[in-house]
């Protein structure tokens, strides 16, 4: 869990405070999140794009928590945002309009005539038709609209199917090809006026490799764009940097970076703002899920932990198989078992670890590690299962972000 989350005198604790306490004051299941984490992996990238136009837009999707926006928009990051729901997030916890950016394939004309009036910093637009709608709604608005086009690069990221996003033959961004037509067009519409260009390839890239692919391919097409007589101003590489789930090594983002920006210098692009939209790096090893064990379960084939947590809370695991190491809160002296840890919820995909060795009782708190990303934001009320509370830690002190759902708040808006 890095240095975070870490044992001390024999239980886990975020920066100076014992998950045990905070388990007993909040209840389970419980996402807590370290500030110094968030702040730290934020530095990273701060120092590799030192000394140059920048600007950091997180990707609030993967954890759109009002205190980690506001902890970021005060450190002076810019957001990146996917529906009129995020604008309004954003909006709320402090975010400067101009330094967001509005991303998605399928952006509303609601949507964008709300991102126009609040003065977003650019619309990154992902086809043809999109275009032409935006186009629309900005005349309509009186409003010239910013854009970008987010291209593809045709990458292969190396990474789970549904988390690449830079091949041929996925939904996202005007195929490479057609770049330059798609800027003509964009270029002769009067309600647009081109900024920049964008790309993502996906999530939780592990190699430096993929990211310099695209870099010399985005490259490749600024130079093509700017020699039909259109300035490409900031180029937007995207986020997808991965994160250690479970022995897992990308490359630091400082490191990367510097590689990155040494070569958009030899291009001779060193005097573009460059920007970047990561998510999963900045918050992912932040946060940890607290839950309780409710029963043990021994069985011929397989052992199972019940937890309290489920794949509602934590749909990571049923979604994509992924890894999520989960560690004892306090760690007994016992032989340790083989077990699945599984949640309540009535699918056999309600899982969040299989053939874990734990020595563990009913009763106990284990945590479930690199939990600060995709988790309490994809998660939902399956099973009427209110959400878990959350808490940020900052040293020794504690705060709840986010109450747990009150059961009744699952109905308010239904009626029989
Ligand atoms: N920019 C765009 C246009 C994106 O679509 C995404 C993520 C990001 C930036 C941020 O990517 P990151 O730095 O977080 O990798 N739910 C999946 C991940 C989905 C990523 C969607 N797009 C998961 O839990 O692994």
């Amino acid at each position: 869990g890095g240095p975070f989350v870490a044992y001390s005198d024999g239980e886990l604790v975020v920066e100076q405070v014992p998950i045990r306490k905070l388990a007993a004051q909040h209840g389970t299941p419980l996402f807590v999140y370290s500030q110094a984490a968030v702040l730290s992996a934020l530095a990273a990238y701060q120092r590799g794009l030192a000394g140059r136009k920048s600007l950091i837009c997180y990707a609030m999707k993967a954890n759109s928590s009002l205190a980690i926006l506001k902890l970021l928009a005060d450190a002076g990051c810019g957001f990146d945002i996917v529906s009129s729901g995020e604008l309004e997030r954003a909006l709320a916890a402090g975010a400067e309009p101009a330094k967001i950016i509005f991303s998605g394939v399928g952006k509303t004309r609601q949507e964008m005539r709300q991102g126009l009036q609040a003065g977003v910093g650019c619309f990154n637009v992902e086809s043809l038709a999109e275009l032409d709608v935006l186009n629309a709604v900005a005349l309509e608005s009186g409003l010239v609209a910013p854009v970008s086009i987010r291209v593809n690069p045709n990458v292969d990221a190396k990474t789970h199917p549904y988390i690449s996003t830079g091949l041929k033959g996925n939904k996202f961004g005007i195929a490479h090809e057609d770049a330059l037509m798609a800027y003509q067009r964009a270029a002769a519409l009067p309600g647009l006026r081109v900024v920049g260009i964008d790309c993502h390839i996906g999530s939780q890239i592990t190699e430096e490799a993929p990211y310099l692919e695209a870099m010399e391919r985005v490259l490749d097409l600024v130079t093509t764009i700017e020699a039909a007589g259109i300035p490409i101003h900031h180029i937007d590489f995207g986020g997808g940097l991965g994160i250690n789930y479970n022995g897992d090594t990308p490359p630091p983002a400082d490191a990367l970076w510097a590689r990155l920006l040494a070569r958009l210098d030899a291009r001779g692009f060193g005097d573009r703002t460059v920007l970047i939209e990561p998510g999963r790096s900045l918050v992912g090893n932040a946060g940890v899920c607290i839950t309780e064990v409710q029963y043990i379960k021994p069985g011929e084939q397989k052992n199972f932990c019940i937890v309290d947590a489920a794949m509602n809370d934590l749909p990571r695991p049923a979604l994509y198989e992924a890894f999520h190491q989960i560690v004892p809160v306090q760690p007994r002296e016992a032989t340790a078992i083989e077990y699945d840890v599984v949640g309540p919820v009535c699918e056999s995909g309600d899982w969040l670890g299989r053939d874990r060795a734990l020595a563990v009782q009913a009763g106990d708190l284990l945590a479930v590690l690199s939990a600060g990303a995709y988790c309490m934001s994809m998660s939902s009320n399956y099973n009427s299962r209110p959400r878990a509370a959350e808490v940020m830690v900052d040293g020794e002190k504690s705060r709840l972000i986010r109450a747990r759902e009150d059961v009744r708040e699952l109905w308010r808006l239904e009626s029989v």
